[in-house]
């Protein structure tokens, strides 16, 4: 609770979280395995290169790591395509591996969260096979019919229609994705129990928890019906959306789903004390995105920080109708990249690249990194004779494409940036600014983008105010956005200029002590009255009530 109401602001939201869990203190990192590091020269990330970086991520700060799928696969869509749930894809490595990469986590105090694709498999999984045969045929949707008639308008997120024709079935089954990714039908019990078992295998060997892939999409209305045409939709945009998915999207009972898996982590955590987390991977309006922390998702992600335009009305706008619309005791989060989406450096500008770490480490909820991001890695152009992504592929020249954000991680000015040997082939294109921009150059530049994470990292861990401290907003004027976050005397407050003309804006913080500055050369104060910022500037302000 904030110490003193100040009654020139709206009220602290939020308030001090006590007995808070480890993952509402965390900060979360995402790496996408195939880019992280190679460690076996087949230019393809994975177990054991990541194993080896751990030391960096524990170095950083960063108290978890969401590792993105790398089970059994055909990679058809690059690891989302599960051919074995229970089972590493030989390209990552194998079981040992992850067995040893859990060892080294835990001793280093970093949590693994493990991607969880419950919507759907690869074609290639032994229950299609057992489904197209009919043995197990209620496990993923078919619908009889003729080969020439699909048996709705339903269409797939990446392009084309929704149903494959398949000639052994003599019948058309539902995919979301690709056709390599039928859809599982999770109204069948065997489904939520072999899919329960995968849950378990996991917690069993390690997972702090998971991020539920494509949630909003395991449950289809039962009737098939089409779905509507979406009237803000014109020629040339994402084929996708031009219907509205209300027919195939957050159907009432992927909240059944939701709470099948949460009693599933939470029998785990009986058995051996570990509390396991819960994000849902859940593309919907804030409001909709809610019910899901009824139904036991501890983290539905956020992802509204990735739409809104760059300017402090509209960025504490958003902020305060987030908050405004949690559920008692919800926890937020707040995501600002991630493999499927532009990178912030590039969405957003260099110029605003500090800010951006500053935002999102100092908001209220925990906060999700993206590999690479805490070096301003930006989208790399990938010519079309090297794109993997197959949605580039089967909807292209649309930006759809998303090898752009998954090109290797940059370490240092070797070969291929130290993602894997000089005579190995990476398996997307290194940024060509890997020499200048990576992390053994950053690591001792005290005044780089990476020394900020850091210090961010740490200010977040040190302060209560800002891990599970209240929020309210002080300011958003044309450039400024002002926010507070307090716990109990202590009273941090956040100034971010996130305008883009070059004059300064001068605000006072009426007292206190700058203790992070996104650009450590500009001299401030100490003693913070008057502050100025440009452009791209932020500084963070502590002070502590007498007493
Ligand atoms: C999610 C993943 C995306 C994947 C899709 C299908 O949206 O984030 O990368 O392609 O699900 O599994
Ligand atoms: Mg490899």
């Amino acid at each position: 609770m904030s110490a003193q109401p100040d009654r020139r602001l709206p009220v602290l939201s939020g308030g001090v979280v006590t007995g808070s869990a480890w993952w509402q203190r965390a900060t979360i990192y995402q790496v996408y395995p195939r880019s992280f590091q190679d460690s076996d020269g087949d230019g393809v990330g994975d177990l054991e290169g990541i194993r080896r970086r751990l030391a960096y991520l524990a170095w950083l700060g960063v108290d978890a790591i969401w590792l993105s799928p790398f089970y059994r696969s055909p990679m058809a869509d690059f690891g989302y395509d599960v051919a074995d749930f229970c089972d590493v894809d030989p390209q990552f490595g194998t079981l040992e591996d992850w067995d040893r990469l859990v060892a080294e986590a835990r001793r280093l105090g970093i949590k693994l969260i493990l991607d969880y694709v419950p919507n759907h498999t690869s074609i290639e999984h032994p229950w299609f096979s057992a489904s197209r045969d009919g043995t197990r045929r209620d496990w993923y949707l078919w619908h009889d019919g003729s080969p020439e008639q699909a048996p709705n308008n339903w269409v797939s997120v990446f392009g084309g229609s929704a149903w494959s024709w398949d000639e052994r079935a003599r019948a058309w089954y539902y995919h979301a994705y690709l056709p390599e990714q039928p859809d599982l039908n999770w109204r069948n019990a065997g489904v939520r129990a072999a899919m329960r078992d995968v849950m378990e295998f996991w917690c069993h060997r390690g997972a702090d928890g998971f991020r539920i892939d494509a949630l909003r999409q395991t449950i289809k209305d039962r009737l098939w019906r089409d779905n509507l045409p979406n009237p803000d939709w014109w020629e040339g945009e994402d084929p996708y959306d031009a219907l509205i998915p209300v027919f195939t999207t957050d159907r009432p009972e992927v909240q059944d789903v939701a709470r099948w898996l949460r009693a599933t982590v939470d029998s785990a955590a009986q058995k051996d004390g570990r509390e396991r987390v819960l994000i849902g991977e859940l593309h919907l309006p804030i409001e909709r995105l809610m019910a899901y922390y009824d139904s036991g998702v501890h983290l539905p992600a956020n992802f509204h920080l990735l739409k809104t335009p760059w300017e402090p009305a509209a960025v504490a706008a958003l902020v305060e109708s987030y908050e405004a619309a949690l559920p008692t005791n919800a926890w937020p989060n707040w995501v600002l990249g991630n493999h499927d989406r532009s990178r912030l450096a590039t969405r957003l500008g260099q110029r605003h690249v500090r800010t951006a770490a500053m935002l999102l480490l100092t908001l209220r909820g925990t906060p999700t990194l993206y590999y690479g991001d805490e070096i301003g890695m930006q989208d790399v152009e990938i010519g079309a004779e090297l794109v993997q992504d197959p949605w580039e592929r089967r909807v292209p020249g649309k930006g759809l494409g998303r090898d752009p954000v998954r090109t290797p991680m940059q370490w240092d000015e070797t070969p291929h940036g130290g993602f894997c040997v000089a005579q190995a082939q990476p398996w997307l294109p290194l940024a060509r600014d890997a020499d200048s921009v990576n992390v053994a150059s950053q690591r001792v530049d005290s005044s780089s983008l990476l020394t900020l994470y850091r210090r961010l990292l740490a200010l977040r861990r040190s302060e209560p105010a800002l891990s599970i401290g209240g929020y309210r907003t002080v300011a958003a004027t044309d450039d400024l956005f002002v926010y507070e976050r307090a716990a109990g005397s202590v009273r941090i407050l956040v100034a971010l200029n996130l305008g883009s003309h070059g004059e300064e804006t001068e605000f006072d913080a009426g007292g206190g002590t700058v203790v992070l500055q996104t650009h450590p050369e500009r001299a401030a104060p100490r003693r913070a009255g008057a502050i100025r910022l440009a452009a791209g500037e932020g500084v963070i302000v502590r002070s502590q009530a007498p007493g």
